[in-house]
């Protein structure tokens, strides 16, 4: 009888105690948001540019919003005052990154240095590119490689606008197109040694050709992304065509860094003139091993994921950015005239600008910074994800949530910003706001652990770039562009691109 009384009353403790439990976690709030769909949640409501849709958003339902994209619970930041809360007491807590499908080829993802999960290989990873490899003392070695590249542009745009004749020269030249091939072969030439395109040649090269390919999968929205049970479908075909040609990118990487054993081994004895000519391969191939019993190094498939990652992060990012500061310089001529003036003085005349002059260039530095707040290249930064459950400004975040952080919105912040949507250079001047990831409402290389690893390179890519194309050349707009009617529309691929591409007329500065 006892026993039977008692199996009961452990019964209802059990059914009391998981009623209660559950009436708690429903309780527990999520942050406010708009209603959705049943099993599509907000997958239709923010369209194809969400950075634009949530930062409308925010006037509705206040700066951290809550959506779901199929089965995924996703958690918006739009304004400074939430990515400071964020960044300052929560960045471990989110400090993982969400998966898409198609980074899930070829296992590129437990190899990649952005996309590893917060734990012992990506601290190894990091501790390459930011104390072996993106360090002041080597990037300063390989200076005279980005000016060869930038020389090269200089004459290649030189070379397009002289081959225009009548309506194709007033019609202007791709700004976007030569800085982005540059970027490319910048990178290419540190990384590798190599000039891996000609942009005059028709072909453009086949590894170029393949990273174009991986940036244009990886860009695209993917159903499977939403619904995990698709992932077996592939419904867009996006898995097919990703391990296709990351298979070929991943090929040709590892073919270069055979070259380069086979080629080390021949020359083994010339140590002196090897360390004065160390590329960044030279760097990663110093901590090869086979990754498993040794955890300090890198396995030869993870250097070839390594290689692409840089073309990846670093290309399109530096060359959007430049496209975007160029639009506005051209529709806004006060500002270009400042920068232009600036040049003049503190290079010279008919001199070429060094990295050296950057510091000396605080109007210029506020161009690339002003052009990075309107139109930071990868607007919702990477994505991060919940490691476990957290209470975020009093709101429930269940572990695995994707978090979007909208530095489009934060760049735009009402709260912070004067004059948010115009483009003022001056307000950096004079001014102690920097990328660097401690100013919270400008943070175009994002904050905290999985900050931008890129950054330093970026700095000097973006500088000599963007200051280069202004000194040697004067610029104005294409013949069937006004300032007025420019279209300052984006594109969300990869990163945020310019959704017509620049066309201006570069004329020899005399
Ligand atoms: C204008 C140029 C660039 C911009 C705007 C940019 C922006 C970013 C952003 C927003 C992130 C994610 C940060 C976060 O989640 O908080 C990132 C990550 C990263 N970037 Fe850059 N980047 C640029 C150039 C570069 C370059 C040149 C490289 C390398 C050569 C690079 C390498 C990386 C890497 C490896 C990561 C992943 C870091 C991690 O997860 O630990 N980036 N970048």
């Amino acid at each position: 009888m006892w026993s039977i009384i008692s199996i009961l009353v452990c019964l209802i403790i059990v059914s009391a105690s998981t009623l209660l439990l559950r009436g708690r976690r429903h309780n527990r709030k999520h942050p406010p948001g708009p209603p959705g769909w049943p099993l599509f949640g907000n997958m239709f409501d923010l369209g194809t540019m969400p950075h634009r849709t949530l930062t409308e958003l925010r006037n509705k339902y206040g700066d951290v919003l809550w959506l779901k994209f199929g089965a995924r619970n996703t958690m918006a930041i739009l304004s400074t005052k939430a990515a400071t809360e964020f960044f300052k007491n929560h960045d471990l807590s989110f400090a993982d990154r969400t998966i898409t499908e198609t980074m899930r080829a070829h296992d590129y993802c437990k190899g990649s240095l952005a996309l590893a999960p917060y734990g012992s290989f990506w601290r190894v990873l990091r501790r390459i590119v930011t104390v072996e490899m993106l360090v002041n003392k080597r990037i300063n070695e390989t200076a005279s490689v980005r000016r060869k590249c930038v020389d090269n542009m200089l004459s290649w745009v030189e070379k397009e606008a002289a081959a225009r004749q009548g309506d194709a020269a007033a019609h202007g030249v791709e700004v976007g197109r030569f800085v982005f091939l540059t970027s490319f072969n910048l990178l290419g030439n540190l990384m590798l040694s190599r000039d891996l395109l000609d942009p005059e040649a028709e072909d453009t090269g086949e590894f170029f050709g393949a990273v174009l390919k991986l940036m244009q999968w990886s860009g695209h929205g993917n159903m499977a992304d939403f619904f995990p049970w698709l992932r077996w479908l592939d419904p867009q075909g996006l898995r097919r065509k990703m391990d296709r040609d990351l298979g070929k990118a991943l090929e040709i990487a590892s073919r270069f860094v055979r070259e380069r054993v086979d080629q080390d081994n021949k020359f083994v004895s010339d140590d002196k003139e090897k360390e004065k000519k160390k590329d960044f391969l030279d760097v990663l191939l110093e901590f090869q091993g086979n990754g498993k019993d040794e955890p300090s190094k890198i396995s030869e498939k993870n250097i070839n994921i390594f290689i692409l990652e840089i073309f990846l992060a670093g290309s399109e990012t530096t060359s959007s950015t430049i496209e975007w500061a160029m639009t506005e310089l051209l529709c806004n001529p006060e500002s270009l005239n400042k920068a232009k003036a600036e040049l003049t003085e503190v290079v010279g005349p008919n001199k070429r600008v060094e990295e050296t002059d950057i510091e000396n260039l605080p109007y210029l530095r506020a161009v690339v910074k002003e052009a990075m707040r309107l139109h930071p290249p990868i607007p919702l930064l990477v994505p991060r994800r919940a490691i476990e459950d957290t209470n975020f400004q009093g709101y429930h975040i269940p572990k695995n949530t994707k978090v979007l952080i909208n530095v489009w919105a934060i760049g735009r912040d009402p709260d912070v910003w004067d004059e948010p949507w115009s483009f003022k250079p001056e307000r950096f001047l004079g001014s102690k706001i920097d990328y660097k990831g401690h100013n919270y409402e400008f943070i175009p290389f994002g904050a905290g652990r999985r900050m931008c690893a890129g950054v330093p390179l970026a700095q000097r890519m973006l500088h000599l770039i963007l200051g280069s194309l202004l000194h040697h050349f004067d610029w104005q707009l294409g013949a069937n562009v006004c300032k007025e009617k420019m279209d300052m529309k984006d594109k969300l691929g990869i990163t945020m691109r310019k959704a017509e591409p620049l066309l201006a007329v570069p004329k020899r500065s005399t």
